[in-house]
């Protein structure tokens, strides 16, 4: 194929991420990691389902960076996981450390790349691979709002017993427990969420949303959720690739917009083939935007703590 995106990290995320990609034929795909054997393995099992999906994208696992030579997008999942009773903020220096060296690697071989960040947390991770790579802002933005919106879509239909087709939300600010879900843009057809079911209900969605990665690590015990999530960065490289002028809650680096400067938080934003096109000014409430900047100084506090 003529499109190559590499995965950084071939754990969960990352794995599945690369299976989505390849069953899609979005583009040949390579999968990347420390482990030696491990992406290969992968790799080669992704690739030997592609004449069942009728997929022609060609699959593989490295540990080479020289492999992903003249990526179109790099998608980073490298890094450790939630565990329970670890908050996303707990992985912040290991991943801070792993992120910096896979961005420096990656950039090595695919200067002009754009790179999509998924390690968490993640809008700090976005911070680092912005500052690493040196690549104009546009280049650089993070998968959160994707999830956690969808997260939000899954609940409303459960909620109200219609398809999730028919769900639309907003989820904005860092991807972390002070995240800002906007009910008031958050629709079923077209109708805000607050019309159809009680305050109590939208609250209740609200604090689940925000809940959500926790939810999953809870039950799960070993590690964090993966499937959602690669579905959701999926679908952010999809909108690259194919060049879609799609406007999806993406983390980018803020100069001034919503009141909110030199920082990466989540905001609605327009992807297409140069990466972030433009991010849309929504109106927000008084009590909107507060949250939002609540949730903006949470990054800082650990953006500070990097000195970066
Ligand atoms: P995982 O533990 O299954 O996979 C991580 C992989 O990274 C491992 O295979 C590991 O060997 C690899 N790795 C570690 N250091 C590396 C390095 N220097 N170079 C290349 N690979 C390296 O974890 P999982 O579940 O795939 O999650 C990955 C990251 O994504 C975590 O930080 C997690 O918190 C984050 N995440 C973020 C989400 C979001 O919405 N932004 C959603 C889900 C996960
Ligand atoms: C999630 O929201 C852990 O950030 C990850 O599932």
């Amino acid at each position: 194929m003529n499109r190559k995106v590499t995965v950084v990290g071939g754990g969960n995320v990352g794995a599945t991420l690369a299976q989505r990609l390849a069953d899609r034929e979005l583009a040949d795909v390579v999968l990347i990691d420390i482990v030696e054997g491990m992406p290969q393995g992968k790799g080669l099992d992704i690739m030997e389902a592609t004449p069942v999906e009728g997929s022609d994208a060609r699959v593989i696992g490295t540990n080479d960076y020289k492999d992903t030579a003249n990526s179109d997008v790099v998608v980073i999942t490298a890094g450790i996981a939630r565990k329970p009773g670890m908050s996303r903020d707990d992985l912040l220096k290991t991943n801070y450390g792993i992120v910096k060296e896979c961005t420096e690697k990656v950039l090595t071989h695919s200067p002009n790349t754009i790179v999509i960040v998924v390690s968490n947390p993640l809008d700090v991770m976005c911070q680092v691979a912005y500052k690493v790579s040196g690549l104009p802002k546009h280049r650089v933005f993070g998968m959160a709002g994707v999830l956690d919106s969808a997260r939000m879509r899954t609940f409303i239909a459960m909620e109200l017993g219609v398809s999730v087709e028919n769900t639309h939300a907003f989820v904005l600010g860092g991807h972390g427990d002070t995240m800002v879900p906007l009910p008031r843009y958050s629709t079923v057809s077209g109708v805000p969420i607050t019309e159809l079911m009680s305050p109590e209900r939208v609250e209740a969605i609200c604090k689940r949303t925000a809940n959500g990665g926790a939810e999953i690590v809870a039950l799960l015990k070993t590690g964090s959720a993966y499937y959602a999530p690669s579905a959701s960065s999926a679908e952010m490289v999809d909108a690259v690739l194919k060049d879609k002028h799609k406007i999806l809650p993406s983390c980018c680096y803020l100069e001034g917009e919503f009141g909110i400067k030199d920082l990466y938080v989540g905001v609605p934003a327009q992807l297409g083939a140069k990466g972030v096109e433009k991010i849309w000014e929504i109106k927000l409430t008084d009590s909107e935007r507060t949250a939002l900047h609540k949730s903006a100084a949470a990054v800082k506090e650990l953006v500070d703590i990097l000195k970066i």
